[in-house]
């Protein structure tokens, strides 16, 4: 199979498409990076490609941008396979989104809806935060790190992949059209960080700030937490660090 990451160079996209390849199949990364702008459609081409896996993200808290960054990708994507005949989008959403659709969890809320009406038979994996999540949103001073306030269930960003080229290689129809995954602890973002840096022996203390709104109050409520139709990866922290 081929299969393009939108995302193929972020996090977890990263991951999916050094897992796909192990799998045997032929993987290509859709970023700036690789020469492709998802928000303009300029480079992208799926010529060839039997399905695309949409981890790619922004960086926003603002609903509107979000929504639009969201919508530009996912309508560029489904529109280039359309054109190029691929068979299957298997798109990566957040757990609690859908239910929160506030701030940037606004985008991910749009792109649901876009890839469930989409023209292209679509899959969705939401997950929960990724271990990665408390380093890549640390706010650094120093020694200090700064982390909103949340609570999560967070899972390694590797099974998020793994399961991303499942579904890929499972084919449209497969699996329900939404999954979730997520971790097997619910822990606060600040005291997940704490057991990193304790684990690296890096000192220096966390603090734990509330973002204002709506999406502040998600995060900090517990609303991105996972129900309990949610899979639970066996996967914990303490084997993510040992590995990581
Ligand atoms: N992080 C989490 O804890 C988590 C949990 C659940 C779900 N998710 C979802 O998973 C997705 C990926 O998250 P991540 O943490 O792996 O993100 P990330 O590391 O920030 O990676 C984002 C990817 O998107 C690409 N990208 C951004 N703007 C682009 C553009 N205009 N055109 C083409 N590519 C673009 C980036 O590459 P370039 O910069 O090279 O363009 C990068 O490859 C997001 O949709 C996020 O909502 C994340």
């Amino acid at each position: 199979m081929k299969v393009a990451v939108a995302g193929g160079t972020g996090v977890v996209g990263s991951l999916t498409v050094r897992i796909a390849r192990e799998r045997g199949h032929e993987a290509v990364a859709l970023s700036r990076r690789t020469g492709v702008d998802l928000v303009t459609g300029s480079g992208l081409d799926l010529t060839g490609v039997d399905a695309v896996i949409d981890a790619s993200g922004g960086t926003t808290v603002s609903a509107k941008a979000s929504r639009e960054f969201f919508r530009a990708v996912t309508e560029h994507l489904f529109a280039a396979e359309k054109r190029a005949g691929v068979r299957h989008h298997v798109a990566l959403s957040i757990v609690g989104a859908a239910a929160h659709p506030h701030g940037y969890y606004a985008g991910k809320a749009l792109q649901e809806e876009l890839v469930a009406a989409g023209p292209v038979p679509g899959t969705i994996l939401r997950a929960t935060q990724f271990f990665e999540f408390a380093l890549q949103n640390a706010v650094r001073i120093g020694s200090i790190a700064l982390l909103p306030r949340m609570r999560s269930q967070p899972v390694a960003a590797a099974s998020v992949a793994g399961e991303l080229v499942s579904l890929a290689e499972a084919g449209p129809g497969a699996a329900p059209g939404v999954t979730e995954l997520a971790g097997p602890r619910a822990v606060r973002m600040a005291e997940l960080l704490r057991e990193i840096r304790d684990f690296r022996g890096e000192s220096g203390r966390v603090i734990e700030f509330p973002l204002p709104g709506r999406f502040g109050r998600t995060l900090a409520s517990g609303g991105l937490l996972p129900g309990p139709a949610a899979r639970r990866d066996p996967v914990t922290l303490a084997a993510w660090l040992l590995r990581a």
